[in-house]
């Protein structure tokens, strides 16, 4: 089984969406999540405020309109036992990059990446932070950004992994 761990700073704005958009194209591609299935997939955050809060309304109601439930989600923080437990560590932008590498005992470092880095054709090497937003379009601009990500990061799970 394959375990991918999407990280940003808050989890409840751009990781439950990479979680989630994670979860339902790969099981579109027809593999399977949990105990026996092809992959497990899960996201924290860097930071603390938001642990045991579900997403930001503005991500579940993005994710929602694209036929995608992330609202059973929780917030909670990134743990050491992380690094040995998953496979993949995906990281929003570069603070959350730095975070997780200064976590990452050596072993483990080549797990985690710039979830933008398996999307090389994508114009930003970063999920910008939509914290701040004003309005619901950058949250659109996200979501679709994220989904360029999990689509690079699942077709190299499908040829390294799944084929
Ligand atoms: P996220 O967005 O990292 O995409 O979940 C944020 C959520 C909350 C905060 C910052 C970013 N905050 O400062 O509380």
């Amino acid at each position: 089984m394959v375990k991918v761990l999407f990280v940003c700073l808050g989890n409840i704005c751009r990781s439950p969406l990479a979680e989630g958009l994670f979860r339902h194209r790969a099981l579109e591609a027809g593999l399977d999540e949990g105990l026996s299935g092809a992959f497990l997939a899960d996201s924290a955050g860097t930071g603390s405020w938001h642990v045991g809060n579900p997403p930001d309304i503005r991500s579940v109601a993005v994710a929602r309109k694209y036929g995608i439930d992330i609202s059973a989600q929780r917030g909670r923080q990134i743990e050491p036992t992380d690094f040995t437990t998953f496979d993949y560590i995906l990281a929003m932008d570069r603070d959350n990059l730095s975070t997780l590498q200064a976590q990452c005992p050596p072993e483990h470092q080549e797990k985690v990446s710039l979830l933008l880095s398996h999307a090389p054709d994508t114009m930003l090497t970063e999920v910008p932070d939509p914290y701040f937003f004003r309005d619901d379009a950058g949250f659109e601009r996200i979501f679709s950004v994220i989904g360029e990500g999990v689509d690079g990061l699942l077709a190299r799970l499908k040829s390294d992994h799944f084929s």
